[in-house]
């Protein structure tokens, strides 16, 4: 039932909040994050464990990004991670004392599940964990321990509540390593936990600068190819902004690490190639706010997602559009999602595209 929404994708977008108290629920008590969540012998294995293998394919392939980030800096567990269609066809060389993580919405999605058979048919020294949205799916039977993200019924092809829920379950599977690894303390702990638990709050907030969106959505109309920047846990947000606006709006959308420019991408930057940068107040963004100036001088229009606390300075061509401030490594990459994913959505509203049922996509992958 659509209520008052027009679309699912927009009505997904604006469930994330609830989503998110939904999949919090239960996984976090006071100001600890529970380990049985996972699964009953959940403790043992993740003490266990020494590399961390992530497969996925899409979005959840981009939550899986953001997840190396946060698992090698917050648990100090090595983690690679591949989309699925590429892993299950190799021959990869797994270490004892794996944890091999899937990612998926559906629990279906076909290269994802075979990744998963073949390293367990394969490899005995190994665990096996699924995060997924669908309790009653092929991958959660296939897996020891599952962490479901609550996120509710998924409706919409281009997901979008599903990929901040896993997010959020991700986060809470690098802290609960990381106390199994003895390199998260309480301090720390209590403090991604607050973070965790502001955002509902923040993404609320974070929605209702939409009409800014909305005004930033019209320069798409004629455009038929944009470039997203990020550097670090942004850049997979980067990835995540790309793919959500290919899906929707058809338009040509690639993603770069922001540092990686000058080393080719920066060719295809001119007057039609709007460039949008996700640029919060992070260690990085004296670098992000160098690799801007490069872009300023070949005149391409420029839009800037900072943080209260980044202060861009506006340039010429530039609409620097700030979110709420005071974000940390779990926080900033959910918030930044939100203003990518009303930005695709409005721009698909304006090109007039099949919002919900994007032309040549299926909601659940389950061909080779
Ligand atoms: C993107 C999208 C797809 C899926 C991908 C994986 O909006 O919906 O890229 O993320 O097909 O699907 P799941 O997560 O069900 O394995």
């Amino acid at each position: 039932d659509l209520g008052d929404y027009k679309h699912y994708m927009q009505k997904e977008i604006f469930e994330q909040p609830q989503a998110i108290r939904d999949t919090l629920e239960s996984r976090i008590t006071k100001d600890t994050v529970s380990l049985s969540a996972f699964g009953h012998n959940a403790e043992t294995i993740f003490t266990n464990i020494k590399h961390i293998q992530i497969i996925a394919c899409g979005t959840s392939y981009n939550a899986g990004l953001v997840a190396k980030y946060w698992l090698e800096d917050i648990a100090k567990v090595p983690t690679n991670i591949e989309v699925a269609s590429e892993y299950r066809y190799r021959n990869p060389v797994v270490l004892n004392n794996t944890l091999l993580v899937t990612i998926s919405q559906s629990g279906e999605t076909t290269d994802t599940l075979e990744a998963l058979k073949s390293v367990k048919q394969h490899h005995n020294n190994i665990h096996t964990l699924t995060i997924c949205n669908c309790a009653e799916s092929f991958l959660t039977r296939e897996s020891e321990l599952t962490l479901l993200t609550h996120a509710g019924p998924e409706i919409s092809v281009a997901s979008t509540k599903a990929f901040t829920t896993q997010l959020v379950s991700l986060a809470l599977l690098s802290v609960a390593i990381g106390k199994c690894h003895k390199q998260v303390d309480k301090k720390q702990e209590t403090a991604i936990v607050d973070g965790l638990n502001r955002l509902p709050g923040l993404i609320k907030k974070t929605l209702e600068q939409e009409s800014q969106i909305i005004e930033l959505a019209q320069s798409f109309k004629n455009k038929f190819n944009a470039i997203f920047l990020g550097r670090g846990t942004m850049h997979a947000i980067a990835m995540e902004g790309a793919l959500k606006l290919k899906e929707i709006s058809y338009i040509h959308s690639e993603a770069f690490p922001a540092g990686e420019l000058k080393h080719g991408p920066i060719a295809l930057i001119d007057q039609d190639t709007p460039v949008i940068a996700i640029a919060p107040n992070d260690q990085l963004l004296d670098k992000l706010k160098s690799n801007l100036q490069e872009v300023k001088s070949r005149g391409s229009q420029m839009i800037v997602f900072e943080d209260e606390m980044s202060n861009v300075t506006p340039m010429q061509n530039m609409t620097v559009m700030s979110i709420t401030h005071n974000l940390g490594i779990i926080t900033a990459p959910i918030i930044f999602t939100i203003p990518l994913q009303l930005l695709s959505y409005h721009v698909a509203l304006i090109k007039g595209t099949n919002v919900d049922k994007p032309r040549n996509l299926a909601k659940s992958v389950t061909v080779e």
